[in-house]
């Protein structure tokens, strides 16, 4: 008797994914036998862990920190996974272990739900040059955007995506933001500013045009001061947990065969277990 396929999500620690949540909801929601379980697993054992994962009773896993770049060098990537220079999402084909990082259509995929017009506009502004960075910079790439500026406080890091990720990717400096806002059609915050127990990113929204899309990928708390600000002029936002929710897609649908939806109700109970946490 064989048993139902199972995933699971392997971290160091990872005892606060909302992962399993999301999976069980889809499981549960589309009639699934199968299951997702957390793996906690330190960076020494890793590579054992995923060459026996197969063995394991695993038809795929989530990478979560800090195995994401092992995991890149441990396994088949895609262009994806290269280009941000780690995997989050591993998989089987044709028995060979595959990955993709899911982070690039997380944020594409929830932005085009939150504002389908967004990729009219010629330029971006990207704040931050991390490896949240780099996911977007490439998703923003490969939808054709002519112009990414990309503003770090440390300017070393973001001149060295820019030579990495090519011309139409500008350095600017971090203290040239708000001469850049009026020009901006798409500003893109990937640092930890805004987030719980940090700072706020200071930024003055009211230089955006009309018509600019703002996106915050910190999600907790839900409602950045940034994107707040952004609601009240009337902009269009796409926040973290929307992201969240979009880059979870992709590896149910290689592991369990069928392509899930991001809907209001898997929405609101990850909301509830953020705010009850
Ligand atoms: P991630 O992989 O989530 O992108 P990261 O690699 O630690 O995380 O990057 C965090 C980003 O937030 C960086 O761009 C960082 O800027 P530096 O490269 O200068 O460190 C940015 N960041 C963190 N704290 C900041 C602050 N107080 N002011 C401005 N930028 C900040």
């Amino acid at each position: 008797m064989s048993r139902p396929p199972a995933a699971c999500l392997i971290g160091w620690p990872a005892a606060h994914s909302r992962s399993p949540l999301i999976h069980r909801y889809w499981l549960r929601t589309l009639g699934i036998e199968g299951g997702y379980v957390i793996e906690a697993v330190p960076p020494d054992e890793f590579k054992d862990f995923i060459f026996r994962l197969s063995l394991r009773g695993f038809v795929g896993a989530n990478v979560t920190i800090p195995h994401k770049e092992q995991a890149l060098a441990l396994t088949k990537p895609d262009a994806r996974a290269r280009a941000v220079g780690a995997a989050n999402t591993l998989w089987f084909a044709d028995g060979e272990l595959c990955s993709t990082n899911t982070d690039v259509e997380g944020f594409i995929n929830n932005l085009d739900a939150c504002a389908d017009d967004w990729s009219r506009y010629d330029e971006a502004l990207v704040l931050g040059a991390g490896g949240a960075s780099r996911a977007v910079l490439f998703g923003l790439l490969d939808r054709g955007i002519k112009r990414i500026h990309l503003a770090n406080r440390t300017a070393a890091r973001a001149q060295g995506l820019a030579d990495e990720f090519g011309a139409r990717v500008v350095p600017a400096a971090w203290d040239a933001i708000g001469d850049l806002l009026p020009r901006t059609g798409l500003l893109v915050n990937t640092t930890s500013l805004g987030m719980k127990g940090q700072p706020p990113l200071e930024i003055d929204v009211a230089l955006l045009p009309h018509e600019a899309v703002v996106a915050d990928l910190v999600y907790v708390p839900l409602e950045t001061p940034l994107l707040a600000a952004a609601r009240a002029r009337g902009l269009k936002t796409a926040d973290g947990l929307g992201m969240l929710l979009h880059q979870a897609v992709r590896g149910f649908e290689l592991w369990f065969g069928r392509r899930p939806e991001v809907t209001a109700e898997l929405r609101a109970l990850v909301e509830a277990d953020l705010t009850n946490s």
